[in-house]
């Protein structure tokens, strides 16, 4: 049930299968997945774990979590294991894809603190997302040496499976851009060892959750895939919509509308006639979010069921994690053997 394409175990990270690319991409275990992670890249994911010029990668962050949940360290295990459990309910397969959890791997630590070593304070302190982090979590205290170095364990996530792909977003790109400037800097150093990761990026605009900002567990703003029909309801009626659009009749405008925006992920066949009588009015935003609640909940119905009937066979994940572990292990000690040799390390 969990063996990997050959070439994903025992290989070193230039050693792919010919004309295969290596895909990697990481979650935090921060809680249940939602519509943004599933539109903007579950999607990606399962695509690219079924074509096999892709050997894919997929982990679960969880040093990456403690940067600014060093606190909560008791949610992590269940965190954890829900997190798998959606993504096999999702349809990610350890038939098709190598499936582990960062902290199984101790050589991430020691390339990381290696690569710290190289990586100048300043392009680090640059980040946006570090600036951002320390302003909206300034209730409490992440100005940490973790979460400086967030970029460089990312970097080694990467790395260290000779990542050559990288599934991001438009807000993730300077973080790649970054973990090629720390490569390249390592290769001029030390010789040429690391591969140079590149973007791929989603096609899928980003998903806007009930505020009009992105979708995000930490905003608040989220419809989880794992939420019961009355919830998914609840959360589309306090969508915000067109403020000029107040009652019916009046016309809306599509395009600033957040509801509009995910009834053109979910509404695909209906999407036409929607644009168009909100535009003429016909269409209230009472009706319009109706139609898009039916949509989410039938779009997930399958889901919820495959997830409930894995949640029923215990230790599932934890049998998972052990057989990434096991398949990602040679990889990560042979780069890792390189990186040391390279720098005259024992
Ligand atoms: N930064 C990603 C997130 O916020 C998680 C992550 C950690 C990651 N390391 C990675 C993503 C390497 C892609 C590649 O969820």
């Amino acid at each position: 049930m969990t063996s990997v394409p050959a070439t994903a175990a025992g290989t070193l990270a230039r050693d792919t299968a010919a004309g295969t690319k290596r895909v990697l991409t990481g979650y935090r275990p921060t809680g249940p997945l939602h519509l943004g992670h599933w539109a903007g890249n579950i999607e990606t994911m399962l695509r690219l774990q079924r074509d096999p010029g892709y050997e894919c990668f997929f982990f679960i962050a969880d040093w990456h979590m403690l940067t600014t949940h060093y606190d909560r360290t008791d949610e992590l295990p269940g965190f954890v294991e829900e997190l798998v459990l959606d993504w096999l309910a999702a349809g990610l397969d350890p038939e098709r894809a190598v499936i582990y959890r960062q902290s199984d791997l101790p050589e991430v630590a020691e390339m990381a603190l290696l690569l710290g070593m190289i990586t100048p304070l300043g392009w680090l302190e640059r980040v946006p997302s570090f600036k951002e982090r320390l302003r909206d979590m300034s209730e409490r205290d992440v100005a940490n040496l973790g979460l400086l170095g967030y970029p460089v364990l990312q970097t080694v996530d990467i790395s260290i499976v000779g990542g050559e792909l990288v599934p991001v977003g438009e807000d993730q790109v300077a973080h790649l851009e970054l973990s090629r400037e720390i490569v390249r800097r390592f290769n001029r150093l030390y010789g040429d060892v690391l591969v140079e990761p590149q973007p791929l990026l989603s096609q899928t605009p980003l998903i806007p959750g009930s505020d009009g900002r992105k979708m995000s567990k930490s905003l608040d703003n989220a419809i989880g895939v794992r939420d019961e029909e009355d919830l998914i309801r609840a959360k589309v009626r306090s969508f915000v919509t067109d403020p000029q659009k107040l009652r019916l009749g009046d016309p809306g405008r599509p395009e600033i509308c957040p509801v509009f925006a995910l009834h053109r992920k979910f509404s695909p066949d209906d999407v036409d006639r929607i644009e168009r009588t909100c535009r003429t009015g016909e269409l209230g935003c009472v009706e319009c979010k109706g139609i898009l609640a039916d949509h989410v909940v039938a779009a997930f119905a399958g889901f919820r069921q495959r997830r409930s009937e894995l949640a029923a066979t215990t230790g599932l994940a934890a049998e998972i994690l052990a057989a990434g572990a096991e398949h990602v292990r040679p990889v990560a000690s042979a780069t890792l053997a390189n990186v040391r040799a390279a720098m005259h390390l024992g």
